[in-house]
């Protein structure tokens, strides 16, 4: 059994920012083939700012402290700040994770890259440091506990 620290127990326990935007102008939805974790991020852009964003997370409970504190981390943020929040980073905000649950923290980064990837093609705009024909790398990973 990983102990987790109490931030994420807190994220885990307590979950910000969950659900779904109906109108969003992003998704991103990422899953693992492995494990079965799937996860969708939507925002709400205004401003080259991301106003609003949710989450769906089907998965394990470090996955659900991850997308919380991703979405904490870029709510209010610009795109391009945004894009700098790496899986990395969300964990180390996290009070770090099991070395196990290290790989849970790589969907909340991709599945937020995606979605503003998302809503750079569908409003036909280049942001810097997301190429136009990005591919985001869906990586594997075995789902230990
Ligand atoms: Fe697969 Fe956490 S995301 S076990």
């Amino acid at each position: 059994m990983p102990v987790y620290s109490e931030k994420v127990m807190q994220h885990f326990m307590n979950p910000h920012n969950v659900g779904e935007i109906e109108d969003a102008d992003g998704v991103g939805e990422i899953g693992n083939p492995v494990c079965g974790d799937m996860m969708t991020f939507y925002i709400k852009v205004k401003d080259n700012r991301i106003e609003d964003v949710k989450y769906k997370t089907f998965g394990c409970g470090a996955a659900i402290a991850v997308s919380s504190m991703a979405s904490d981390m870029v709510k209010g943020k610009t795109l391009q700040e945004a894009l700098l929040v790496t899986p990395a980073k969300v964990a180390q905000e996290l009070e770090g994770l099991p070395k196990n649950k290290l790989h849970c923290s790589n969907l909340g980064a991709q599945a937020l890259r995606k979605a503003i990837r998302n809503y750079a093609i569908n409003n036909k705009i280049e942001i810097p440091g997301l190429t136009d024909n990005e591919e985001i790398e869906e990586e594997e990973h075995a789902c230990g506990t």
